[in-house]
Parts: structure tokens; C-alpha cells; sequence
């Protein structure tokens, strides 16, 4: 066990997926007390599973919630306080995808992705910055993409969220640094979460060679240790900032 989060409670959203049940992994053998926030009972409840398997002793709860409505990042943050006391560190990292041309996509399309994929950024964040602001270290980790810099065709309004986020996180260091809160955005690349094994099959996955200079996916602990090092102490001089996780995009 590392120490690294002793101490503190992060929320993370997103939390019975790839990357967040990394992250939440990650975190607990760091010390800190999880809280996993899933629109999936089955997805976060197997998450919180596996993670009290893997870590002995870890403290990590799980709470359902559609984050793409409004009142319920307030219910679901009085909970999380409810049980564990605090908020220290929220990571942002719920997504949802949709693959159209901008010609095709229809407004509820657009309508449904920039609600979870923008919005709940916004209403967890005001709901948790009280606690945050309390905690007198808090961070925030949010969750873009890469396509939030670089261009590409089919999905447009999922590159426009993750460019939101970027602009989103750059407002918060400034609005809140005075308030001893951080904010930084993560942009992965390729990642094997089984979301993609799912939708493109394992054999297919293995086949994809993403054009980076790595020449590889990630595995999702690659996405959640530089989460880790948002969320800790160690970052205590980086607010406002954009950092590509990509191995090496657009090579
Ligand atoms: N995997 C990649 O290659 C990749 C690349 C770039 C960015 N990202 C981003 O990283 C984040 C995590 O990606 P992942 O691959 O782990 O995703 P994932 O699909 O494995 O996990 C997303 C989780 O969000 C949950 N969710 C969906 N809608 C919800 C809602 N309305 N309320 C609450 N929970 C909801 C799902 O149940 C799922 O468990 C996302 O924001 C994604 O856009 C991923």
C-alpha cells in the first residue's frame, strides 16, 4: 500500500468502466477512501468487487446515478459526504460515445452526449466545490480526449464535449485557485477498455495498430496514474493544464 492519496476521498465518475475502475484501483492502494459513480449497478458494483479483491482493506463504495440529469449530482455528493466525510478529489471521467457525421447526428444526439459528457462535469463540480474548496488541497481531474485537439471525421459531437471539457477545466483553475482547488484535464488516446473490446471484438482490437508513435493501446492503469498524480500533492503547482496521454498522437 502507498500513501500517496492517504487521507483523502475521490469521487469518480464513470466509475464501473475501463478507466475509472482503473483509477479507483489506483487509488485505493494509494490510500485514498473511493467513491465509484456509475449509471451501471451491475458495472460499479463489480468494480467495487474486484477492487476489494485485488486491495485488502480497501475503501471503496459504490453509488448509481445517471450524471446526465441535473439534481442528481447533488444526491449523489450528499451521499458520497454522507458516508465518507469529504470530498477531495473529484476525476470527471464519465463518457458516452456516439459515432455520426455532423449531417447525420440528430439533435437528441446532441442533446443526450453533451448532457453527460459536459454537463455532469458541470454539476458534479458545483456540487462537490464546497467540498473541495473545504478541503483546502482539492482537484479536479477531468476527462477529455485527444480528438479535443486534433481533428477527425464521424464523431462530432462527442470531439466538440471533449473540447468543452478542456475549456471547462482551463475556467476552474482560473475561478478557483483562489479557493485552493486545481483543475487539469487528462486526454487519452487508444485505450483497451472493454468498451472497445465490445464494440470492435477482441480479435479486431488486437489487429488495430493506433497511429502513434507508440504503436500500441493502453491499458487503462496508463490513463490512471497520471490521474493519481493530478489528484495528489505532488501536482500541487499544476492547475489549467492539458496533458496528452496518447502515446505519442498524431505520429
Ligand atoms: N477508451 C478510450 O480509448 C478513450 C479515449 C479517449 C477518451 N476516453 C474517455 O475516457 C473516459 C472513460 O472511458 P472508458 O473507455 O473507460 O469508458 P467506459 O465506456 O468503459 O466507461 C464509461 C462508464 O460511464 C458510465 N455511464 C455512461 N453514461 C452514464 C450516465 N449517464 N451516468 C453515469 N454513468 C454513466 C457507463 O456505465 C460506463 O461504466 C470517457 O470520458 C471517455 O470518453 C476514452
Amino acid at each position: 500500500m502507498g500513501t500517496r492519496l492517504a487521507g483523502k476521498v475521490a469521487v469518480i465518475t464513470g466509475g464501473g468502466g475501463g478507466i475509472g475502475s482503473a483509477a479507483g484501483r489506483i487509488f485505493c492502494a494509494e490510500g485514498a477512501r473511493v467513491a465509484l459513480v456509475d449509471q451501471s449497478e451491475d458495472a460499479v458494483m463489480s468494480a467495487v468487487h474486484d477492487i476489494r479483491q485485488a486491495i485488502p482493506g480497501a475503501e471503496v463504495h459504490g453509488f448509481v446515478a445517471d450524471l446526465g440529469v441535473e439534481a442528481e449530482a447533488d444526491r449523489v455528493i450528499g451521499e458520497v459526504v454522507a458516508r465518507l466525510g469529504a470530498v477531495d478529489v473529484l476525476v470527471n471521467n464519465v463518457g458516452i460515445r456516439r459515432y455520426e457525421a455532423v449531417a447525420d447526428a440528430p439533435w437528441e444526439a446532441w442533446d443526450a452526449i453533451i448532457r453527460v459528457n459536459l454537463l455532469s462535469f458541470v454539476s458534479m463540480t458545483r456540487a462537490a466545490l464546497p467540498h473541495l474548496r473545504k478541503s483546502g488541497r482539492g482537484s479536479i481531474v477531468n476527462t477529455s480526449s485527444t480528438y479535443a485537439v486534433y481533428g477527425r471525421k464521424g464523431m462530432g459531437a462527442y470531439d466538440a464535449t471533449k473540447a468543452g471539457v478542456l475549456a471547462l477545466t482551463r475556467t476552474l483553475a482560473f475561478e478557483e485557485g483562489a479557493h485552493g482547488v486545481r483543475a487539469n484535464a487528462i486526454c487519452p488516446g487508444f485505450t483497451r477498455t472493454p468498451f472497445h473490446v465490445k464494440r470492435l471484438g477482441a480479435a479486431a482490437v488486437e489487429e488495430l495498430v493506433p497511429p502513434c508513435v507508440m504503436k500500441r493501446w493502453a491499458e487503462p492503469a496508463e490513463l490512471a496514474y497520471p490521474m493519481l498524480w493530478l489528484a495528489s500533492d505532488e501536482a500541487s503547482y499544476v492547475t489549467g493544464a492539458t496533458f496528452m496521454i496518447d502515446g505519442g498522437l498524431p505520429a
